[in-house]
């Protein structure tokens, strides 16, 4: 029987669960993969720590790093998260020794995955990271072998079970950002430091990844991102009235041969498929050629739907699987210009608070009018008591560019009381 050594370097909340899983499910993994996973060496910053895992005494490594250079160690799996420090040092290190590496960490891939791909392909060793997107949602093994018949228009969806939890809390139980951001917290949705999730960049690294699968090229660093923390709860309410559901969500797409990728709050149709996906559920839609259209659903984080997607990646090195991180050789993956969403089109959502006196509205429908934006829908709610109003515009399709100028120019003036919001609109 063939026997692969393992080495887990990160014992925290995947790490541990991985360990336990790897014990428990060796005998049917075993049998499935005709390979015997052993897990040679553990790893992790703190020996003392109490952990729910029982590592045996020739176990455990004081330095992980030797974990690169031990004969006796083929596969390295680095959970120890973050694109610098440690993990950086693991990953680069166990490429360079030819150990195959497995890791569930996006920062990491979406800054260095080029050049580590590169080490890995000279090497002749696997790097995989199905875990680092979407948690156990295989997107990443769909894109690489069950769809890798398609050309790819477009991928879309929620990559983010904790922005999506606040945003469907907000409108489900019309609690407000703060409050359900502490619920979040105390269920363990969100972690004490939350703002790689609410800022967007936890998306905009995983869309980095899925579109230079899509796209077979190259990282691609021009992405526009924006998180939800401007979002509140009018914005909610309004777009419910107007027949919309609010999510965070990233976009890769083809569109005459540009590429584009985007993450931000988007008003999608309440009737569509995005919309019902509620709570920390993560959902991917990709668009392809000649497949049409696929969806997959599942949980993006935690520890359960990580480790399918690590054992997912440890199976195919147990098969003796050597492929290309991204799916083609570095030398045939392209060095694609990405533009900026400047010059993209959309249709999109306006609110601006005002104070309410004459003149306010035609002056703010001039500026759209000389930036060339059409109104497709005007809302004017009143409040005479506080002598405000709130103005909600939803324009025909424009190009960004100049969405965000009209913006910009209604926010200096100064019957606006409070930072004016542009929402774009997905039409699809
Ligand atoms: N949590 C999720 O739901 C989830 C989902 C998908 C992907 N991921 C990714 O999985 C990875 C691990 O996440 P996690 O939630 O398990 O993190 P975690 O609970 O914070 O665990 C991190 C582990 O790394 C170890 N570590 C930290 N610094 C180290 C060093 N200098 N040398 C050796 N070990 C060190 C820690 O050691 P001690 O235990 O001794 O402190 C700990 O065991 C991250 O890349 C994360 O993005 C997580």
């Amino acid at each position: 029987m063939r026997k692969l050594n393992i080495a887990i370097v990160g014992l925290g909340n995947i790490g541990s669960y991985l360990f336990n899983y790897l014990n428990i499910n060796k005998k049917i993994l075993t049998e499935k993969n005709n390979c015997m996973p052993i897990i040679k060496y553990v790893s992790a910053k703190n020996k003392k720590k109490e952990r729910n895992i029982k590592i045996k005494r020739d176990q455990w490594l004081d330095n992980y790093l030797l974990a690169t250079k031990l004969k006796d160690v083929d596969l390295i799996i680095e959970l120890i998260g973050g694109s610098e420090g440690p993990a950086k040092k693991l990953v680069f290190n166990a490429l360079r020794n030819k150990k195959h590496v497995v890791t569930a960490n996006k920062a990491l891939i979406a800054k260095y995955g080029d050049t580590l791909a590169n080490i890995a392909e000279k090497n002749k060793v696997n790097l995989e990271f199905e875990a680092s997107v979407c948690g156990g949602v295989p997107i990443i093994r769909s894109l690489k072998e069950g769809l890798i018949a398609n050309k790819i228009s477009k991928i879309y969806g929620i990559f983010n079970g904790t922005s999506n939890y606040i945003l469907s809390s907000m409108d489900k139980q019309n609690q407000g950002f703060n409050e359900v951001l502490d619920s979040a917290k105390r269920l363990g949705y969100a972690e004490s430091n939350p703002s790689a999730d609410l800022n967007g960049d936890d998306v905009s690294s995983k869309l980095k990844i899925l579109s230079s699968l899509c796209f077979n090229s190259f990282l691609n660093n021009e992405i526009y991102v924006e998180g939800i923390k401007n979002i509140d709860n009018t914005d909610i309410d309004n777009a419910n009235k107007l027949g919309y559901k609010i999510k965070l969500l990233g976009f890769a797409e083809s569109i005459n041969n540009k590429i584009y990728q985007r993450v931000h709050p988007t008003l999608i149709k309440n009737d569509s498929y995005v919309a019902s996906i509620d709570g920390v559920l993560n959902a991917v839609i990709i668009d392809g050629n000649p497949v049409g259209q696929s969806i997959i659903q599942g949980e993006g984080a935690g520890p359960a739907a990580t480790t399918s997607a690590l054992i997912s990646d440890i199976s195919s090195i147990l098969r003796g699987n050597i492929k290309f991180p991204f799916s083609l050789s570095n030398k045939e993956r392209k060095k694609l210009k990405f533009k900026s969403i400047n010059k993209r089109d959309f249709s999109a959502y306006f609110r601006f608070e005002v104070i309410d006196k004459p003149g306010v509205l035609s002056n703010i429908t001039n500026i759209f009018f000389k930036n060339k934006v059409s109104i497709k829908r005007l809302v004017q709610n009143p409040n005479k008591n506080k002598q405000i109003s709130s103005i909600i515009i939803i324009t025909h399709k424009s190009l960004d560019m100049f969405l965000n100028k009209i913006l910009k120019e209604v926010a200096k003036k100064k019957y606006i009381k409070t930072r004016p919001k542009l929402i774009r609109i997905n039409e699809s």
